[in-house]
């Protein structure tokens, strides 16, 4: 199996996850993006989708299922989301696609996260993927220099900005044993706009597909 048949595989695997009647909240990424499709077959057993992308919004609507406002919907039961690295307490780094901060807003507003995920983004530590910051632009050497005195390198993402109109800063070689400490921080340093650590709310469950199988992570 190919990566991008695991994917598929846990993509339709979410789907059983999905309430039935209800609005159900949609991520970013390659994965979403099979998810989106298998969501497609079955849009007469949701009422819509909040989404936490420009690009993702656009998918759904390929798909027939009506994109809501947050502020129209308040809570829904599930939110379905991959992640760029998840530790064996369903911590994340998130935000490889650049829809951290709308994914960070979705997340926390759903009752259960279910994480879709490859085997090779399941790690020990968080890290080895560059934890990816969402700043306000006029922060970018401020915040740059905070990550080097934690023995991080912050490199601005090129060419980019998000769907809010902010630049990125990807900190490459952290080694990060306190997921909780870490976003904490992070989170309360002046021109963060929000932090691709997702461990103070992680997931509820992972799916998780390697070629042996699929493999369901609870906390
Ligand atoms: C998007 O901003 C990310 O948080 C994605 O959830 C993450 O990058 C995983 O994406 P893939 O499914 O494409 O690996």
């Amino acid at each position: 199996m190919n990566q991008d048949q695991l994917k598929q595989a846990v993509a339709r695997a979410a789907i059983e996850h999905v309430v039935d009647g209800a609005v159900v909240g949609v991520g970013s990424g390659s994965t979403v993006g099979f998810f989106i499709r298998e969501l497609g077959l079955v849009r007469h057993r949701v009422r819509g989708a909040v989404s936490s992308s420009e690009r993702s919004s656009a998918l759904l609507r390929e798909q027939g299922i009506e994109v809501l406002d947050l502020d129209a919907v308040g809570t829904m039961p599930v939110y379905v989301d991959g992640a760029d690295e998840i530790d064996g307490q369903l911590r994340m780094i998130k935000g490889g696609g650049g829809a951290l901060t709308r994914e960070k807003i979705v997340a926390a507003a759903a009752e259960r996260f279910v994480c879709i995920v490859d085997a090779s983004k399941v790690v020990p530590v968080m890290g080895r993927f560059p934890l990816p910051i969402e700043v306000i632009p006029m922060a970018c050497g401020l915040v740059t220099r905070w990550c080097a005195q934690l023995g991080g390198e912050a490199r601005l993402r090129a060419g980019f900005t998000t769907d809010n109109g902010n630049p990125i800063l990807d900190v490459h070689g952290l080694r990060i044993a306190d997921p909780v400490g870490l976003e904490t921080e992070i989170n309360q340093w002046p021109g963060v706009v929000t932090v691709g650590l997702f461990a103070r709310r992680g997931a509820d469950v992972a799916l998780v597909a390697d070629p042996a199988g699929l493999r369901t992570l609870t906390r």
